[in-house]
């Protein structure tokens, strides 16, 4: 609170915005202070991972233990009370309905109690302002094409303005996260599988076996056929011995990677040329792999467009993201009434 209130001596008022992100299995909550992040905090959900993937109604529960003791502590780390709170923003949706109530009730509550405005901030959108989080050097430049690939989505974005995106391709059937996920627990690996197969991957020969990349209409993509072709791949190269998986395991995982990347670069490319728009981010938890990420830059060189990504943290779920597109809203004066519910799937595009 010293800093606050140093800032009020030399008579500015300024705005500090708590951020609140539940949608999944990460309890995380962000203060912003005049856009700046403060504090930063994601408290992980252990639970899962005995049973390979997100169980909802663990998460719910989990999230009800986390979230105070979360949101205290970014208090404390920022140097606030609650009192100094400007505006309450959280994630609306899209998530799992459970998870996402008790962000939503909470920040509901907070707004109520402290009389500030409430704002309820759209996931995806938010994985999309990840880039304008200061602190990162600079954001693309408006408009920009975005390309979110997370655990749950895998979409390209036309973003004309902060709350101006539309949907140009997305996946028709299970997001690339997911296909990392699923991936790996072929392959023995624990949940979430995505970076554990990116570290699989380095030492392993991406040509050493093929997959099949499907081609969709328009900017479309799908991976539910690369996770069966890898599934019937494991199989036939380990023929169920867990000794000659393990010999494997670098290669598959860097074949399944190689895979995954060359759909995304390859569409991104497309949409590039398609729209014109030679400024390119990409963001989302899939977007810290290390392939995808030397794969766009090399694409983006020849290609000579531009290409940038949010720092690793801000990838994967965060409530600094939803801060900062609260922020958006907020300026925009959309603020949500008390009664807003949260909804479990994206809004028709
Ligand atoms: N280095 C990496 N390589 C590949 N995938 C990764 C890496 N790091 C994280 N991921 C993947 O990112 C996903 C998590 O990202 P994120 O937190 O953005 O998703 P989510 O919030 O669960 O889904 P959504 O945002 O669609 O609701 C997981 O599928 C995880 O495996
Ligand atoms: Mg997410």
């Amino acid at each position: 609170m010293a800093k606050l209130a140093a800032d009020l001596e030399r008579g500015s008022t300024p705005e500090v915005v708590l951020g609140i992100e539940s949608s999944c299995d990460d309890t995380a909550a962000a203060v912003l202070v005049d856009g700046h992040v403060r504090a930063n905090v994601v408290a992980g959900q252990e639970v899962h991972r005995r049973w390979g993937g997100v169980v909802p109604e663990l998460a719910s529960r989990a999230h009800q233990e986390n979230l105070v003791p979360v949101v205290h502590e970014a208090m404390r780390l920022a140097n606030i009370g609650p009192s100094d709170l400007t505006a309450v923003a959280f994630t609306q949706g899209p998530g799992l309905i459970g998870a996402l109530l008790v962000g939503a009730c909470f920040a509901r509550s907070l707004a109520q109690a402290l009389s500030v405005p409430l704002i309820a901030v759209d996931h995806l959108q938010a994985h999309v302002l990840a880039h304008f989080i200061p602190g990162q050097g600079k954001s693309p430049e408006l408009p920009f094409l975005n390309l979110t690939v997370s655990g749950g989505h895998t979409r390209l974005v036309l973003v004309r303005s902060a709350l101006d995106m539309q949907v140009i391709g997305t996946t028709r059937d299970d997001a690339a996260g997911e296909a990392f996920d699923k991936g790996a627990k072929l392959l023995g690996l624990d949940y979430p599988g995505g970076p554990l197969i990116d570290r699989w991957a380095r030492e392993g020969d991406p040509k050493r076996y093929a997959l099949p990349t499907p081609r969709m209409d328009g900017l479309d993509m799908s991976f539910s056929g690369v996770k069966t072709a890898f599934r019937d791949l494991v199989q036939s190269v380990s023929g169920g011995d867990p000794e000659r998986l393990n010999e494997e395991r670098a290669h598959l995982a860097a074949t399944l990677q190689n895979t995954i990347v060359k759909i995304l670069v390859e569409r991104t490319k497309e949409a590039v040329e398609r729209t014109g728009c030679t400024r390119v981010g990409v963001s989302g938890g899939v977007s810290v792999n290390s392939a995808l990420r030397s794969e766009m830059l090399r694409a983006a060189d020849t290609g000579e467009w531009s290409v940038h990504f949010p720092r690793p943290e801000y990838c994967t779920d965060n409530a600094a993201m939803i801060a900062t597109a609260g922020r958006f809203l907020l300026h925009a004066g959309i603020v949500a009434p008390l009664d807003v519910v949260p909804h479990a799937r994206p809004p028709k595009v």
